[in-house]
């Protein structure tokens, strides 16, 4: 969750990692700090709070080194203090360390470096790795081997850079399951925990494995594994937009994200549609998808949400039977699976902790694996048997608007693969093809309701509960919205299928709550309808989602939004997740909160 970044070359590297921070804000963190090294010793400024604290603190020391790394912290062991702000020295300030992850026997390796006289500073697993990693660097061994031994006294995860005035010539990586990745540029070098910090400097990436070491030079980056042979990476170019991991002009990430979603319709069906069908590469072959009798989704947050729309497609479209699951519950649950089943992970970054080990889990038990991942190179994308990519470019907003939408997508064009392969009766490929081709424009249509939005996101802004209600799809999409209500605006929701509210929730409902239905599904509307009346018959007010052509709620709810109306109704109902994420930021926006980066949270959950 912390990020990462690490520089030499002949810049002045405070200033270029000090840049690389800023386009990692995003992860959130609530310090940081940054570590050059300075003819015979390492200098450390960190603060606790936001980056500007931090930017304070270099304007006033103007620093300047070819060498230096720094880090954004999101508190794991210890709280948000100066302190236990990263770098940390080890116990004669030898080294500086940045990590990202956790070091899960750190007590242990504590308790015996305090036997041997060493004193901390700070209560952090990192100061404690620190200390390792000094104590294995003693004269004549490299930096390198330092880290190489030092690692292989730690268990859990991270992703390590380190930097020493005795060797100023380079800083030295390790990574095992926290995510780094290295650039290549002209005369200079560097690291860090996500691409697009690197891409202001250069184009040429590569993906550090698990378990390996990197000697990051000026001229050149080596790489050996935890024996101290020699590997090789594999540089590719990356070919986002810088733009794209800018705001653009919009207010917040988030708002530009939401408005992005009409070309991530476009791009998750690039080269996927063909005439009436759909074109798939990469996948299983047809003999492993005549094997396959059972889905299992495995996923966290968001993109579990988007599960569940996958559980609906593969149940009512290919009567494939299909479970979702957190990747929390399923690492730890007991869950059955065989060896016909198929388990799909769901993940924008492609590095959450838990779904990364539920995926390691399924592996293990030789259970074929399906990724559907937004970051390019990550540790998801690269480890499941096959991945299909949503290209939905770099989602910088913590709260996930456009990968939602693209998942989902996939998960269409996956169902709609399996359809055409076991040639399922009653399934017409051609007119949902159809439909996904008109899609862009509903989608692009559906935010035309921003100001209509708005409007409403400023009545509500001071609700003290938000209902969101659905059947069918529209329930899982209700999910999804009450999600980023409360995470971007921090307002107490309440979701459940419409249905199921009669069974507890309702004794919620009071004057001053709002309840949001998604009723676009006509064959369950006149239920929902029930449902509506419920709400208003106890002072409840009550806001609708149906589509363009339905009158029939223009005369039942207090405020009706409609929404352009495609051929599915699995469409109808994702094309009203626009409307609800613009409710929520503008909620959000109406109520001051930091948008981009609520409190709390961090974009990729790196640790369990
Ligand atoms: O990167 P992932 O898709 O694996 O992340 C999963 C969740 O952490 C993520 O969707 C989270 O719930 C978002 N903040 C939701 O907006």
């Amino acid at each position: 969750m912390c990020g990462i970044a690490g520089y030499i070359g002949t810049r002045n590297a405070v200033d270029v990692v000090f840049d690389q921070l800023k386009r990692l804000e995003y992860r959130g963190y609530d310090s940081a700090g940054v570590a050059f090294v300075q003819a015979d010793r390492i200098g450390i400024l960190k603060r606790a709070g936001k980056l500007t604290q931090l930017g304070g603190l270099i304007e006033q020391e103007k620093p300047e080194a070819n060498l230096a790394i720094a880090h954004s912290r999101w508190a794991t062991h210890g709280g948000p203090t100066d302190f236990n702000a990263h770098p940390h020295y080890d116990q004669q300030a030898k080294i500086a360390l940045i990590h990202n992850g956790i070091i899960e026997n750190y007590l242990e390796l504590k308790e015996e470096l305090v036997r041997a006289g060493h004193t901390f500073q700070s209560e952090t697993d990192t100061e404690v790795a620190a200390h390792i990693i000094g104590r294995e660097y003693v004269e004549g061994v490299s930096l390198e081997d330092a880290v190489r031994k030092a690692v292989q006294k730690m268990r859990g995860a991270f992703g390590f850079v380190v930097i020493s005035h005795l060797d100023p010539e380079k800083l030295v990586c390790a990574r095992n399951a926290s995510p780094l990745v290295v650039g290549l540029g002209e005369g200079e070098n560097m690291v860090a925990s996500d691409i697009p910090a690197l891409l202001p400097y250069t184009r040429r990436v590569a993906i550090l494995e698990n378990d390996m070491v990197a000697t990051v030079t000026r001229g050149e980056i080596k790489v050996i594994g935890l024996d101290g042979r020699k590997l090789e990476l594999s540089p590719f170019e990356v070919d986002w937009d810088i733009a794209a991991a800018e705001k653009g002009g919009y207010d917040h990430f988030m708002l530009k994200e939401i408005h992005e979603q009409p070309a991530v319709v476009r791009s998750a069906l690039a080269g996927r549609i063909e005439g009436h069908g759909v074109a798939l590469q990469g996948l299983f072959s047809d003999h492993v998808w005549q094997e396959i009798d059972r889905v299992v989704i495995i996923a966290c947050g968001t993109a579990f949400h988007a599960g569940l729309m996958g559980k609906t497609l593969f149940e009512r479209v290919l009567q494939l039977p299909t479970d979702v699951y957190f990747s929390s519950e399923f690492r730890y649950g007991e869950p059955v699976v065989s060896p016909r089943s198929l388990a799909v992970f769901i993940s924008q970054s492609g590095e959450t902790a838990d779904s990364l080990a539920a995926l390691r889990l399924c592996k293990s038990r030789r259970i074929r694996t399906l990724g559907i991942v937004n970051v390019v190179g990550s540790s998801i994308a690269r480890e499941c048997d096959r991945t299909i990519m949503t290209q939905a470019g770099p989602e910088i907003s913590v709260a996930s608007t456009k990968a939602y939408t693209a998942q989902c997508i996939v998960l269409l064009l996956l169902a709609l693969h399996i359809a055409q392969v076991k040639e399922t009766p009653g399934v017409r490929v051609g007119n949902m093809v159809q439909d996904l081709r008109n899609f862009t424009g509903y989608v692009q249509a559906s935010l035309s309701l921003e100001s209509e939005m708005r409007e409403v996101a400023e009545m509500f802004q001071d609700a003290k509960l938000v209902f969101f209600l659905g059947r069918n799809a529209d329930a899982h999409v209700s999910l999804e919205a009450a999600l980023k209500l409360k995470e971007v605006a921090y307002v107490p929701t309440q979701e459940c299928p419409a249905g199921e509210m009669k069974h507890g929730p309702l004794a919620l409902i009071e004057p001053g709550v709002l309840a949001v239905f998604g009723a676009t599904d006509s064959d369950v509307r006149e239920k929902t309808v029930s449902n509506m009346k419920e709400v208003q018959a106890r002072g409840g007010y009550v806001l609708a989602l149906t589509t363009e052509d339905d009158s029939s709620l223009d005369s039942v709810a207090d405020r009706v939004v409609k929404v352009p109306k495609s051929g599915s109704p699995y469409l109808n109902a994702l094309v009203s997740i626009v409307p609800l994420q613009l409710l929520a930021y503008y909620v959000a926006k109406a109520r001051g909160c930091e948008i981009d980066q609520p409190r709390n949270l961090a974009k990729s959950v790196t640790v369990e």
